[in-house]
């Protein structure tokens, strides 16, 4: 028997569940994780075997893998991964040929990533026509157009990335350009960010932005100029987030085979041109055992979920449907894949570890590291039942043990597939206690109230009409006098987390995760634009590969709000 809540059921009905073509649900939620469980088998040589381990998983909710492989798996040219990066080059027919790829990559469940640094500024001359450049950011405007329309006939919006180097003389351009809501909402825009660009910032210096097609000065401005014009916009809008583009290429596994230079849409994979990456997440709240009373983590299950999805996710890379030759080619040449995980907030409500403790960050490096040894472990015995991934000699492993995957984790956001799991958001803080979760394609607006605290209420007795009202009203327990304070400790939601617990959640977990981890560090509304400046800043001092932000309110849209009774 599989327990489904009615929010996943309905998820899976309007966008999981295979159709006929007059819209009748053609499956039940049991025989859409039998056929994704049966066509990753299908790898195997034992496939009976380790179809019941994959729909045991699953099924269970324990693991699920990103949305593409639950809709299209066992699909005629099913597409399964998630994440892709297509590069941007300096001529029309080539940014036109990637914009058609990208839709086909949106039409087919996945996400697109771009750098579009090596295109020539606005207003610089273009010789076939003898007349200027639109430059990078009119483009992304093309891009983003063809993206809302190609979601229409989608089962979800298309997402994308878009960054733009530091040194790019169209970078004020880039970093403004979504301070107009209305304007590319497909994207998520990021700066390419250097160390020696936050050297600058440091010493207040000026800084060149270069011409990309003749590599000459075309503007000196101060650095700390441009950081401001960032954090402003990114107090203002939420956009951009920052990509710290040396931490990326000194972790890159294959640097003989190119820098890296961009993302997936969500941050958590770094990618080679024309790479992609199907991602996995394990379900934490499922792994809590209590024994004489004292709740703790069954690891010895832990490490068994693990190597079962480690060679889900390898198995993938194998029976997937890929749209290009050239993706085809390094996706299998790398075989990168990446775990992760979702429900670490209500794995530490289970262990009555409050996230904004030192507790919960020294548990999250050690939950971490677990996982990244025992991923690594799975590879490489991967890498001696069906061999290493085919670049391996030419990878930073060589002194090493082999490996089947160029890299093993990332931490996605698992936006949809928490829901269906039923559990909190990747390594996200719970985001309220009640909310309204709006309708992604139109879809109805549903109320949602956190049942792990509604079970703690109820073993507590606290549990009535008037707590429920108070709490569909405030969203958090702020201001309940009924609830005792290590309660309300334990329940603090994401706007009540100091920043820097944020922040030092996203550092633990990224100090073992070869790929990336996307964290939206959430604030409250009224925080400045001087606490945006510090969080990037910190964020560069934490090493870590990416940050976004996003302050409570500063959009028109967003998909989680706090509950409205009217
Ligand atoms: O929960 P789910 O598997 O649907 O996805 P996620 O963990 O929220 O996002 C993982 C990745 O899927 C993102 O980083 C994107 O690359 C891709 N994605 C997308 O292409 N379009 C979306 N609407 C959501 C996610």
């Amino acid at each position: 028997m599989i327990t489904l809540t009615n929010n996943a059921l309905q998820i899976l009905r309007d966008r999981y569940l295979l159709k006929d073509k007059n819209r009748n649900v053609l499956e039940t939620p049991e025989q859409m994780f039998r056929r994704v469980a049966r066509f990753v088998a299908s790898a195997e040589e034992d496939n009976i075997k380790w179809e019941t381990k994959f729909f045991e998983l699953m099924s269970k909710l324990e693991f699920l893998p990103n949305s593409p492989t639950l809709m299209n798996a066992g699909v005629i040219k099913g597409q399964l991964s998630a994440c892709f990066v297509l590069p941007v080059k300096d001529s029309l027919e080539d940014i036109f040929s990637t914009l058609k790829n990208s839709a086909l990559i949106h039409q087919s469940g996945g996400g697109t990533g771009f750098n579009f640094s090596e295109l020539r500024p606005k207003g610089d001359w273009v010789t076939s026509s003898g007349g200027t450049s639109s430059g990078p950011v009119a483009f992304m405007k093309i891009y983003d157009a063809a993206t809302e329309y190609v979601k229409q006939g989608g089962k979800r919006r298309g997402a994308n990335m878009g960054i733009l180097n530091i040194n790019h003389p169209d970078i004020e351009e880039f970093i403004n350009s979504k301070s107009d809501d209305r304007i590319i909402q497909n994207f998520n825009i990021s700066v390419g960010i250097t160390d020696d660009f936050m050297k600058a910032v440091q010493k207040d210096l000026y800084w060149d932005l270069i011409n990309p097609r003749t590599k000459t000065i075309a503007k000196t401005i101060k650095a700390l100029h441009l950081w401001e014009n960032i954090v402003q916009q990114a107090w203002k809008t939420g956009d951009p987030g920052l990509v710290f583009l040396d931490i990326i290429n000194a972790y890159n596994p294959l640097p003989d085979s190119g820098k890296i230079q961009s993302t997936n849409p969500c941050g958590e994979v770094p990618l080679l041109d024309y790479e992609s990456c199907n991602l996995g997440s394990i379900n934490l709240s499922k792994l809590v055992i209590v024994s004489s009373n004292t709740p703790r983590i069954n690891w010895v299950k832990l490490a068994d979920l693990i190597a079962v999805s480690i060679r889900f996710l390898d198995n993938i890379i194998s029976v997937n449907h890929y749209l290009l030759p050239e993706i085809e080619a390094i996706t299998k040449a790398h075989r990168k894949i990446g775990l992760g995980v979702m429900g670490w907030a209500e794995l530490l409500i289970q262990l009555e570890i409050p996230y904004a403790s030192d507790e919960a960050v020294q548990l999250a490096e050690k939950l971490m590291n677990f996982i990244k040894e025992n991923s690594y472990k799975a590879s490489s015995q991967l890498a001696k039942e069906k061999g290493a991934f085919p670049q391996w000699g030419n990878s930073h492993y060589l002194n090493d043990i082999k490996l089947r995957n160029a890299t093993c984790n990332s931490i996605a956001p698992t936006g949809t597939i928490s829901v269906i799991a039923n559990t909190s958001y990747s390594i996200e803080p719970l985001f309220a206690l009640a909310y309204d979760r709006v309708g992604i394609l139109g879809g109805k607006t549903q109320t949602e109230m956190n049942s792990l605290f509604v079970q703690k209420m109820n073993v507590s007795g606290l549990w009535n009409q008037k707590l429920k009202k108070e709490i569909l009203e405030h969203g958090s327990l702020d201001n309940i006098d009924l609830v005792p304070d290590e309660v309300k400790k334990l329940f603090k939601t994401s706007l009540e987390i100091p920043w820097r617990y944020h922040l030092l959640h996203q550092k633990a977990f990224q100090k073992y995760t070869d790929n990336a981890v996307s964290k939206t560090v959430n604030l409250p509304e009224n925080a400045t634009i001087t606490d945006v400046s510090e969080i990037y800043y910190t964020a560069w001092k934490y090493q870590l590969k990416g940050i976004t932000t996003y302050r409570y309110g500063s959009k028109d849209r967003q998909v989680l709000q706090k509950c409205n009774l009217n």
